[in-house]
């Protein structure tokens, strides 16, 4: 079996900085796997290769056996591969409405329109915040708001995968919880999940499979419960990391 996302090589530079150095990894339907690390391991550069923002110096990224390493974003979310990227990526001056119609708009729908709207009608019930707001510019947000809405966008676009680039960072505990709990709820209807994170605890609690990168080269895999026990991540990731 084939998985139905195949890393293979990948390197990033930017300059003469080296942030990927042949980093190779799959994902298989249905499950999460997480990609976890230092600051400036190379984690948003990894997705941002796959995704079709950086375009990658080598290597090759292959979703359900279609390469996809240098083609723009745009293709590549035609092909079924939708990133969230870090910090939130919302149209600020647009309501809450509008940015969750774009996230519907962002693939085709056999159905068209209405088959669309009733699509974001279902997909905000998952998320009272938003739901109650959806008249309000996105800007008037909160940080978890926002990053809810980031989501659900992302959701909408109706991925094969969603790879979702550090969904907790800077959010309060029973925010970082909240947003958890929907990605696992994501996952359960049936999308697969690439998830970065340096929240390693709560990572590999979501997770099934897990890749601890390093200096730009996956230093550690394994099955996240396998990992979440193992001493070496124990004492660089997981000592006061609580959630
Ligand atoms: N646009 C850029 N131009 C130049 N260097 C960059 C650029 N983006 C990232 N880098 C460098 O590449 C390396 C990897 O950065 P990257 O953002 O991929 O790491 P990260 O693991 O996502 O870190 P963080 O946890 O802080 O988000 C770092 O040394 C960073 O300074
Ligand atoms: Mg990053």
């Amino acid at each position: 079996m084939t998985a139905l996302l195949e890393v293979r090589d990948l390197r990033v530079g930017y300059g003469h900085v080296e942030a990927v150095r042949g980093v190779s990894f799959s994902v298989s339907a249905g499950e999460v796997v997480a990609l976890i690390g230092p600051n400036g391991a190379g984690k948003s550069s990894t997705l941002n290769a796959i995704g079709g923002l950086v375009r990658p110096a080598s290597g090759s990224v292959k979703l359900e056996g279609r390469e996809l390493a240098g083609l723009p974003s745009h293709a590549v979310v035609a092909a079924g591969l939708i990133l969230v990227p870090e910090g939130r990526a919302i149209l600020h001056r647009m309501t809450v409405l509008e940015n969750l119609i774009a996230g519907a708009e962002a693939r085709p729908w056999p159905g068209g329109r209405g088959e669309a709207r009733a699509a974001v009608e279902t997909q905000v019930r998952r998320f009272p915040s938003l739901q109650r707001r959806l008249d309000q510019p996105a800007g008037a947000l909160s940080g978890g708001e926002q990053q809810m809405l980031a989501i659900a966008r992302g959701v909408l676009g109706r991925p094969r995968i969603l790879l979702l680039d550090e969904p907790s960072m800077g959010l309060a505990p029973l925010l970082v919880r909240q947003i958890f709990e929907i990605i696992e709820e994501i996952n359960k209807d049936g999308t697969t999940i690439l998830l970065v994170e340096q929240n390693a605890r709560m990572a590999l609690q979501t997770a099934q499979n897990a890749y601890v990168l390093e200096r730009g080269e996956i230093a550690l895999h394994g099955p996240a419960a396998d990992l979440a026990k193992d001493p070496r991540l124990q004492a660089a990731y997981l000592g006061g990391d609580v959630a």
